[in-house]
């Protein structure tokens, strides 16, 4: 018994997991799209899961395979869909975790057919999405959260400012300005900072160890 959750400490566990890049789309051919490779959820499901976890992972579109078998994958496309598929599974959840690259704007109008070229300049009217971690922040119950801040510039004050924001128990401080750090690489450089104040800097690694080095971070602020 004892032994069981020696190594598989998150047995007994749901794991919620968004990943990925969200599509909002402009027409039927066409759509706002961003950079994320979804590597670095997909990396923590996968650690999850290998923790003993039972892991619900909401993606949006990525080419990504999964090896585990018990990962739950729902697959999603949209912002709005995402948000759908969260408000579906939080309150089963005991821990969330928000790495989803999730697009802040949408277009106000999805044009029914394919858009023409005109000669003259065009523009596209923009409107906001929901902040899915920010809703889960303000839903929570019993639930461990952690949300993931990608900062160019005054990243420590940024990410706790998201930290307090959206009621984060945990912030992944993500900088775009380190080498190897960011969207398609297999590395990341990351820094954990928790509710409490604690800002604890990593080095640079592969994304399956900075998701083990996260999941192992969330068990001590949990179980200490
Ligand atoms: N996030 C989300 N839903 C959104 C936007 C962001 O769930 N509509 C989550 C991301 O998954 C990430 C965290 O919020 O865990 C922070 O995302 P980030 O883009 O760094 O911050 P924003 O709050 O969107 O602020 P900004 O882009 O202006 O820095
Ligand atoms: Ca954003």
């Amino acid at each position: 018994e004892d032994d069981i959750l020696n190594k598989l400490p998150l047995k007994g566990k749901k794991v919620l997991i968004t990943a990925g890049p969200t599509y909002e789309a402009i027409d039927p051919v066409r759509f706002i799209g961003n950079h994320s490779s979804g590597k670095m959820g997909y990396a923590i499901a996968e650690a999850a899961a290998g923790l003993g976890a039972s892991v619900i992972l909401i993606s949006g579109p990525t080419h990504l395979q999964l090896k585990h078998n018990l990962i739950e994958v729902i697959r999603v496309t949209s912002a709005a869909q995402m948000l759908d598929a969260v408000q579906a599974n939080f309150d089963k959840v005991d821990i969330a975790i928000a790495a989803a690259a999730v697009a802040d704007y949408r277009p106000a109008q999805v044009a029914n057919q394919k858009i023409k070229k005109k000669e003259a300049s065009m523009s596209i009217a923009l409107e906001p999405t929901t902040d899915i971690l920010a809703h889960m922040g303000k839903t929570k119950g019993k639930q461990f959260l952690v949300g993931f801040a990608l900062e160019t510039e005054n990243e420590v004050a940024n990410a706790k400012g998201k930290l307090e924001r959206k009621h984060l128990d945990l912030i992944v401080l993500n900088s775009l300005n380190d080498q190897g750090a960011g969207f398609k690489t297999e590395t990341n450089k990351v820094t954990f900072i928790s509710k409490s104040g604690a800002v604890v800097p990593q080095e640079l690694k592969p994304k399956d160890e900075v998701a083990k080095d996260l999941l192992h971070m969330i068990q001590n602020l949990m179980y200490a």
